[in-house]
């Protein structure tokens, strides 16, 4: 089965979808997505309700066709394959399971449905149920299994035909909370054993940082931003990365020169020089991105910007603050509350901040 998996590398050229195009009102669901997939990596399509992640996957899967754009796997354009010869397998959020077959008819139906000997589809199926620990249970049908049994029988399901790319729409949302983080490690230990290529669909960033090479963060039907899990956070492309993917402050300043991609901003009092946005020119305004974990409170010292709590909620494992700065309101995140101070509201505080945490963005229209 390792060695059987074959993978595939995909590439999706400006893929456009418009529903209802004859309509006052039609929908652009999928707006010129480009996007390389190498073998072997496991890249999520990460986004707000509405941004067209399950369009694109379903345009991928052939569920869909584009009215533009192409779909290439390992460099065969598939784009008017119809879905039972696209050599793909997916994952569904309802697990989509056959209720009335068992567990192992279940897992051999695509194995059946191409005409495998009786001694083949068991050989198969054995292994696939032994990979998702379902050995046992072959006979229990979909509504004698839990939640996350019936979704490793549907991973089992799509894994049994060696699919080329394997696509997953939200499958660990019907799960609790805690079989969400044990199953997503288990789909990336997998993934990774057996060098699956997959494209990934959720709006949850934890589950998209734990399981991905890659994250494209896609809104309304375009391409934010594709880079790593770190790239995404540290680094991100626009307002609206920053604001989706985890915390983040927006601290109003100008630029005051640029210079050779570099810009000179003062921010929360201090000056730095940081690597600056394109198409930024002196004097224009810009957001420098804070983390609330980048942010330190300390007791009011000379020399540091200051400023007032106005909120303080103890956590436990972290204290998280509301603090004003000037005209600003900063939120911070202390994951140390052993270290040093607890700070009550309405405690005057002197702020820092780890400059290397800083990144800039341009002020644009679609401000936060
Ligand atoms: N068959 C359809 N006909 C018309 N509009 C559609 C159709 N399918 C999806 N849409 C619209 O396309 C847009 C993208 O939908 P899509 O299901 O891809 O979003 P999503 O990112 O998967 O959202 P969610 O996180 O809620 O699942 C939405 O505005 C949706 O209403
Ligand atoms: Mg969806």
């Amino acid at each position: 089965m390792t060695e059987g998996i074959p993978d595939a590398s995909l590439v999706l050229e400006s893929l456009t979808k418009v529903f209802d195009e004859k309509a006052r009102t039609p929908v652009r669901a999928v707006d010129g997505v480009s996007l390389s997939i190498a073998r072997g990596e496991l890249i999520t399509l990460l986004g707000p309700s509405g941004c067209g992640k399950t369009t694109t996957l379903r345009i991928i899967a052939g569920f869909e066709f584009p009215t533009s754009g192409r779909i290439l796997l390992d460099g065969r354009d598939i784009s008017q394959v119809p879905p039972n010869k696209r050599e793909t397998g997916m994952v569904f959020q309802s697990y989509a399971l056959f209720p009335h077959l068992s567990v192992f008819e279940n897992v051999a139906y695509g194995l059946q449905l191409q005409k495998r000997s009786t001694a083949e589809i068991k050989d198969a199926v054995d292994v696939v149920l032994h990979l998702m620990n379902l050995v046992g249970m072959e006979q229990r049908m979909p509504h004698q299994l839990s939640g996350g049994q019936q979704q490793r029988v549907a991973l089992a399901r799509a894994l049994v035909v060696k699919p080329k790319l394997l696509l997953f729409d939200e499958p660990l949302s019907n799960l609790d909370a805690k079989l969400r983080v044990q199953m997503r490690t288990e789909i990336r230990h997998l993934q990774q054993r057996l060098g699956i290529t997959g494209v990934y669909v959720t709006h949850d960033q934890t589950e998209a940082m734990t399981l991905s090479d890659r994250i494209v963060v896609m809104n309304k039907g375009r391409v934010e931003q594709v880079g790593t899990p770190t790239e995404i956070y540290q680094r991100p492309a626009s307002v609206f990365v920053a604001d989706f993917i985890g915390r983040a402050n927006f601290v109003e300043s100008r630029a005051a020169t640029v210079q050779a991609e570099c810009a000179m901003v003062r921010v929360l009092g201090q000056m730095l020089h940081l690597p600056c946005p394109e198409g930024v020119r002196a004097g224009n305004e810009v957001y420098a991105v804070l983390r609330p974990e980048a942010v330190r409170l300390s007791e009011p010292r000379e020399g540091l910007p200051q400023g007032q709590v106005r909120q303080a909620t103890y956590l436990g494992s972290q204290v998280e603050y509301e603090v004003e700065v000037g005209d600003q309101m900063l939120t911070v995140v202390d994951y140390e509350p052993w270290s040093g101070h607890v700070f009550a509201e309405g405690a005057q505080v002197a702020i820092s901040f780890r400059h290397d945490s800083v990144c800039l963005l341009p002020q644009a229209a679609n401000g936060v």
